[in-house]
């Protein structure tokens, strides 16, 4: 018997598992969207956006604040879907996309009304200067009311002039007439008809600037919308007006916006985007109070980012199943 070989141990073969796409996936995402994709996507680091040509990458998973052009794309042969989490796809270059066959995929309709909101709240607190008085209530010369202090200029009932009338300028225009304000609006094309009874009244850039209280930049960032606003346009604004940006921080020239809030040519601002984003910490415009800023918060509220999750993730396991994606702008 002890000449007898050992039985070789029995090998347990497993079934080879199947390889799961590889997707270029931003760090910065949320936790729920990593969530979701939990076992169906292997995540490559993002910085291999920028490294060696690759073959095996299927996928890629962005947000607003990293570019896609169309060297990085070229440079994955396999490359099916760029999903962004988010509605705004400046950063990425569509139209290379579309040539190369790449479907890109975005967020729309759910964040439609969180971001409107944060127009209304942008105009309302640069108006009633909410974050001064916020700093004020905390401060220790705050003693006693006083009936002069910290008059801010009124909302209700006054003009807005909506640049950019798509799905959230019009969510903008909706509450802003709750606010019994006069609504104009300047876009590309003039709309056919005044959905829901809204007073909607198309006038020209330049129109628009002279005759509103408030206006409101919530159009995409192209070539023609950088720079829009800038020192003419300033100038073409009321003294007493206050401007808001919840598009893109380039729309509006950040020197000149210095220069009008400084020198009082507009009364105040509020801005959730800025170009460069962040602003140098030593920017002027970071220690005007008649500016109020907030780090590009339209969409950032928990049930929106959830959906936005849902939908980048949907998106994605659509562009790499090769199939049409629920939104797609390519
Ligand atoms: C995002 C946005 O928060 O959707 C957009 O275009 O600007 C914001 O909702 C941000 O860009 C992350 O993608």
């Amino acid at each position: 018997m002890k000449y007898l070989c050992p039985r070789p141990p029995i090998l347990k073969v497993e079934p080879l598992s199947p390889s799961l796409p590889r997707v270029i996936s931003d760090d910065k995402l949320s936790d729920n969207l990593y969530e979701l994709l939990e076992g169906k996507i292997e995540r490559l680091p993002w910085a291999t956006i920028d490294g060696p040509a690759d073959d095996s990458v299927d996928g890629i998973l962005t947000f607003g604040h990293h570019a896609v052009t169309a060297a990085h794309m070229a440079n994955f042969p396999q490359l099916k879907v760029v999903s962004n989490y988010g509605v705004g796809v400046d950063h990425i270059e569509v139209a290379a996309a579309t040539e190369l066959g790449i479907s890109v995929g975005n967020t729309p309709d759910v964040l439609t009304s969180t971001t409107a909101d944060m127009a209304l709240s942008l105009m309302l607190a640069a108006a009633r200067r909410v974050c001064e008085g916020d700093q004020y209530a905390r401060c220790s010369e705050f003693k006693v009311f006083d009936p002069a202090y910290m008059l801010g200029t009124e909302v209700h009932h006054q003009t807005v002039g909506i640049i950019g009338l798509g799905r959230i300028g019009y969510q903008i225009a909706r509450r802003c007439a709750a606010f019994d304000m006069e609504i104009l609006y300047h876009k590309r094309t003039q709309l056919a008809d005044n959905p829901d009874q809204l007073n909607l009244t198309y006038t020209s850039l330049e129109e628009l600037l002279n005759r509103s209280d408030f206006v409101i930049v919530i159009c995409p960032l192209t070539d023609e919308t950088t720079g829009l606003i800038g020192t003419q346009q300033l100038a073409a604004m009321k003294n007493s007006a206050v401007l808001v940006n919840v598009a893109r921080g380039p729309v509006v020239c950040t020197e000149a916006l210095t220069v009008a809030l400084r020198e009082k040519q507009i009364y105040a601002a509020g801005l959730d985007v800025t170009d460069p984003e962040p602003l140098p910490r030593e920017h002027e415009l970071l220690t005007l109070d008649n500016v109020t800023i907030t780090p590009h918060l339209g969409s950032a509220t928990m049930q929106t980012r959830r959906k936005m999750a849902e939908l980048t993730v949907v998106n994605l396991m659509q562009g790499l199943a090769g199939e049409p994606l629920a939104h797609s702008v390519s």
